[in-house]
């Protein structure tokens, strides 16, 4: 399984196992962190499951949507490290990714 690092709000690093072909959305929320609100369930329509990709981690990632781009463009804090968790596929090549929640809109 690969290993999902996840940074809460309050800047406690965590690492957990996520299933290969789940969500990284899917990896938090099955975690127990409730700070990820992801209320949509995963289909590209809220913007609460924001994240920020650790800056070393992003060309590891897929390209994002032009639905994912326009739905960030909502959020206050976004950078250039924001994309939406549910759009991330855990894949054993991501082993090790590091994603920190954002802040609440
Ligand atoms: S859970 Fe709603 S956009 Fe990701």
């Amino acid at each position: 399984m690969p290993k999902l690092i996840v940074v809460n709000r309050a800047g406690e690093e965590t690492t957990v196992e996520a299933t290969a072909g789940l969500s990284v959305m899917e990896a938090i929320r099955d975690n127990g962190f409730d700070e990820l609100l992801a209320l949509c369930g995963g289909c590209c329509s809220c913007a609460t499951c924001h994240v920020h990709v650790a800056p070393a981690d992003l060309a590891r990632l897929s390209p994002m949507s032009e639905d994912e781009n326009d739905l960030l463009d909502s959020s206050d804090h976004r950078d250039q490290f924001s994309r939406l968790s549910c759009q991330i596929e855990m894949t054993d090549a991501l082993d090790g990714l590091k994603v920190t929640i954002a802040a609440e809109d």
